[in-house]
């Protein structure tokens, strides 16, 4: 039985005011925290046995995923109580895998959405008896990202964190299979970076790091823009997860969701639990979090909106994050980037991107 790690101690602090309440993997994401969809594609790749690295509000995971029975999976838990880093969670977690020293353990970045194929990731990591094997993609900007450059032979020639001038558009992707004993050989009781520590001493030491680089799907949902594409993208169908809980379409209405017959849901929506979307509003390629209002004749387009927040009606949000139990009122239009505090109220057109020239 292959076993997993998942690291989801960060604090998604770029995902502010979402993450004031719930840690980032936990958010809604088609219908269902983003985590259990990498829960659901480590299953479906035939791992069986997990630990979730936690740290910050770590009591959420349990209480939601509880033993992983409902999953397939058995899941276990670890808390830092100070967050160790990428590399000193994975190390803290170890002594909770059952496999030897030789067996593979896939190591996954709580934030990464992905069409990667994992199954043929541990097949390259086993035929070439690697120490590491690294799954790597292509993007346009690398700064932001850890850049691995690769040999002809796939073998990786350096590891750097977020260069302000990368030398490569290959990045880390975000999830690597280990030798066990690799793990085990990272410093315990302290902070460690896989990224600036870990992989760089690996490579310097001659250990066989391999890249697996696979054009699949990609995407590191830290921003609540980048959140609102990747749920999109799921309810869409253009990257398929088996846990998203309905078939592919122009939107996904859970069960318990209210939609008004002449209101316009689209452009791969989510509207959540027990939201309620009223007549004549246009809800377009956004994430309604459970509990939410969108009032009559309001238009949400690019949105996230947390859990039990309102918006009033003829609202106009575009790109917009709404923490939970938000109150806008209405007539309120707000610009893309524009972040609403958890409780916060604003006033009947309190806020307008341009005077009226009427
Ligand atoms: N348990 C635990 N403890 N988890 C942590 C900690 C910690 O101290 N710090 C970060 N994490 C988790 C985060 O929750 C996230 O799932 C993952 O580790 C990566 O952290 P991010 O904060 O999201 O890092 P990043 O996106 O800036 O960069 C990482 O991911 C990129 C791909 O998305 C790096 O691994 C880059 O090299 C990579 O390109
Ligand atoms: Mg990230």
């Amino acid at each position: 039985m292959v076993e997993a790690i998942v690291l989801v101690g960060g604090r998604g602090t770029r995902l502010r005011p979402l993450t004031v309440t719930t840690p980032k993997p936990m958010l809604p994401v088609a219908g269902v925290p983003f985590v259990v969809h990498q829960l659901a594609r480590l299953r479906d790749a035939g791992v069986g046995h997990v630990v979730l690295a936690t740290s910050y509000r770590a009591e959420v995971f349990e209480g939601f995923l509880g033993d992983g029975s409902r999953l397939g999976l058995e899941l276990d838990y670890v808390t830092e109580e100070v967050p160790l880093g990428t590399g000193g969670a994975m190390r803290n977690v170890t002594h909770l895998l059952r496999g030897g020293p030789d067996a593979p353990v896939v190591v996954m970045n709580g934030d990464v959405l992905s069409g990667h194929d994992v199954g043929a990731q541990l097949g390259l990591h086993a035929a070439a008896g690697a120490d590491v094997t690294l799954y790597l993609t292509r993007v346009d900007d690398a700064r932001a990202f850890g850049c691995v450059p690769t040999d002809a032979a796939g073998r990786v020639t350096a590891f750097l964190e977020k260069m302000p001038e990368p030398v490569s558009d290959q990045i880390n992707a975000g999830c690597y299979v280990f030798r066990r004993a690799v793990l085990d050989a990272i410093p315990a009781g302290r902070v460690v970076s896989v990224e600036r520590e870990t992989f760089p001493g690996l490579l310097a030491d001659g250990a066989v790091v391999l890249g697996h680089v696979d054009p699949a799907y990609w995407l590191d949902l830290g921003t609540p823009a980048a959140l609102v594409v990747g749920s999109r993208d799921l309810v869409l169908g253009r990257v398929r997860s088996s846990a998203v809980p309905g078939p592919p379409g122009e939107r996904l209405v859970l069960p318990g969701a209210q939609v008004a017959h002449d209101a316009t849901v689209g452009g791969g929506s989510t509207v959540g639990d027990g939201a309620v979307v009223e007549a004549g509003a246009v809800v377009e390629g956004s994430v309604l979090q459970q509990d939410v209002v969108v009032r009559r004749g309001a238009l949400v387009r690019d949105c996230v909106v947390g859990q039990g927040a309102e918006v009033g009606e003829g609202c106009v949000l575009s790109g917009v994050a709404v923490g939970d139990g938000a109150r806008i009122g209405a007539g309120c239009e707000l610009p893309p980037g524009a972040r609403v505090w958890v409780d916060a109220v604003l006033g009947p057109h309190a806020v307008r991107m341009s005077s009226d020239q009427s």
